[in-house]
């Protein structure tokens, strides 16, 4: 997930579209109605100084160089990507750059206000179009506002940082672009993060750092196409150079979406890989998936980076893949286990990694696989690997696995209340689980964060409770 290496624009939360409206709270709307009304004033304010202080500067040249940007701003917001269910990217930034190079600020922020009745943007299927006459006004007014306040600030910045309109001398005119850009990235950022925030969306904070970490690379590429669009504009002909150069552009919007598209493949690979898992053992339907939700929340808790949350989160829905080795008369038997059966199941975390070998993307994942059944003291299986030898993300995939098969339904037991669990952890605390987790796992379960309602935007698609087991 991300925006890896690509053109950004960040906007619609999804939970403004349509019907799902009648579910905003009402802190958020308060917030979707200050955002929206103080991006009309500013939108309307840019078209006021436009038309009246600014009125000089339009001749043939600039209304031509304004209409081919709004061309390329309209065609590049009807071609977004969706990089998650909720939220798009598209390469409208690319002309409002432009815009504010060649033709300053106001002029930028009134482009992008007027032409926001013009969007047609593609549902995430691909089966129809969402426009202004079928969308919430409350989303279009708020991704309106939005816009508008971000890069009116932006531009405040770029004039701070010396940018006049028209003149794009090189270096001279770097400062000006980073001070745009930085401001109206933060400010675009923050004000849609404050939407999920106020909405109580779960993944609020590996959000924020994903939208800004993940947009520094794009900005790194934009910069220079952004640059290159307003260049072509201020020679003779510009427009022509401009709509000539939209080709290309078009061509690298198709690559990336080829790229989201395989991105999407395999998060459906894993998916159903997962499912298979905990198919094959009848007491363990979405344990695969509740194990990685788990993992992730305790890791972000305890602070690892999102990263490595990330990898975590995908090892936990394949921890238990080498179960589809067992025959399924001992995974599934009631009563005790022979010495030999036993033996056979112990054996999963190798038969896991066998299985995954031949898949060279997840190598970095056998440790978890092969490992999620060691104990700190060195009393579990399959190498008896103890203490600070695995590193604390295993032991993270280990307490959360522990945690769902104690708390979960089995045929040989019933699951027991968190507050339970917790005192488990910690009486486990050195010998099963490592210290540190078990603490904070303890924490989570008597304030009952780790047991919230899954998301349906995270990996686990089915996260009702039932019964479940674990080996
Ligand atoms: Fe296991």
């Amino acid at each position: 997930m991300g925006t890896d290496g690509q053109i950004l624009w960040l906007s619609v939360p999804l939970f403004f579209q349509g019907k799902d409206v009648v579910h905003v709270k009402t802190a958020s709307k308060w917030y979707v109605a200050g955002v929206s009304a103080v991006g009309l004033i500013v939108g309307l304010y840019c078209a006021y100084i436009l038309f009246t202080a600014q009125i000089g500067m339009w001749n043939g040249e600039t209304i031509g160089r304004m209409i081919t940007l709004t061309i390329l701003c309209v065609l590049c917001r009807c071609l977004p990507l969706y990089i998650r269910e909720d939220c798009t990217v598209d390469l409208s930034f690319l002309s409002i750059l432009a815009a504010v190079l060649v033709l300053g600020p106001e002029a930028a922020v009134t482009m992008v206000f007027i032409t926001t009745p013009l969007e047609i943007i593609p549902t995430e299927d691909g089966k129809g179009y969402y426009h202004i006459l079928n969308t919430a006004p409350v989303k279009t007014f708020f991704n309106m506002g939005n816009r508008n306040i971000s890069f009116y600030a932006g531009g405040l910045a770029y004039y701070a940082a010396g940018g006049v309109p028209g003149k794009i001398g090189l270096p001279s005119i770097l400062p000006a672009i980073l001070a745009f850009l930085l401001c109206a990235l933060v400010l675009n950022s923050s004000i849609l993060t404050g939407c999920f925030r106020l909405q109580g969306i779960c993944r609020v904070n590996p959000t924020i750092f994903q939208m800004l970490w993940g947009l520094v690379p794009s900005i790194l590429c934009t910069v220079p196409v952004g640059y290159f669009i307003s260049f072509l504009l201020l020679r003779s002909s510009g427009p022509w150079l401009t709509m000539l150069f939209v080709l290309p552009l078009l061509l690298a919007r198709f690559s990336f979406k080829l790229y989201l598209d395989s991105q999407h493949q395999h998060i459906n690979i894993i998916r159903t890989l997962a499912a298979a898992i905990d198919a094959k053992d009848h007491y363990t339907r979405g344990h695969s998936q509740r194990v990685s939700v788990y993992s992730a929340r305790i890791a972000r808790r305890m602070g690892l980076s999102s990263k490595r949350t990330d990898r975590l989160q995908l090892a936990a829905l394949f921890h238990d893949i080498g179960k589809i080795a067992v025959p399924d008369e001992i995974l599934n038997k009631r009563g005790w286990l022979t010495q030999e059966e036993r033996a056979r199941i112990q054996n999963h975390p190798r038969d896991g990694v066998r299985i995954l070998e031949n898949m060279d993307s997840y190598t970095e994942l056998y440790p978890y696989i092969l490992h999620h059944h060691e104990f700190y003291n060195g009393h579990g299986y399959p190498d008896g690997t103890a203490g600070d030898d695995l590193p604390v993300d295993i032991y993270i995939l280990s307490a959360a696995d522990a945690y769902d098969a104690i708390t979960s339904d089995r045929p040989y037991h019933k699951g027991v209340s968190p507050q339970k669990a917790a005192e488990i952890m910690l009486e486990e605390s050195g010998k099963q689980f490592h210290p540190e987790v078990a603490r904070t796992v303890a924490a989570m379960a008597a304030d009952g964060s780790i047991f919230e309602p899954i998301p349906a935007d995270s990996w686990s698609e089915d996260p009702d409770r039932e019964p479940v087991s674990t080996c």
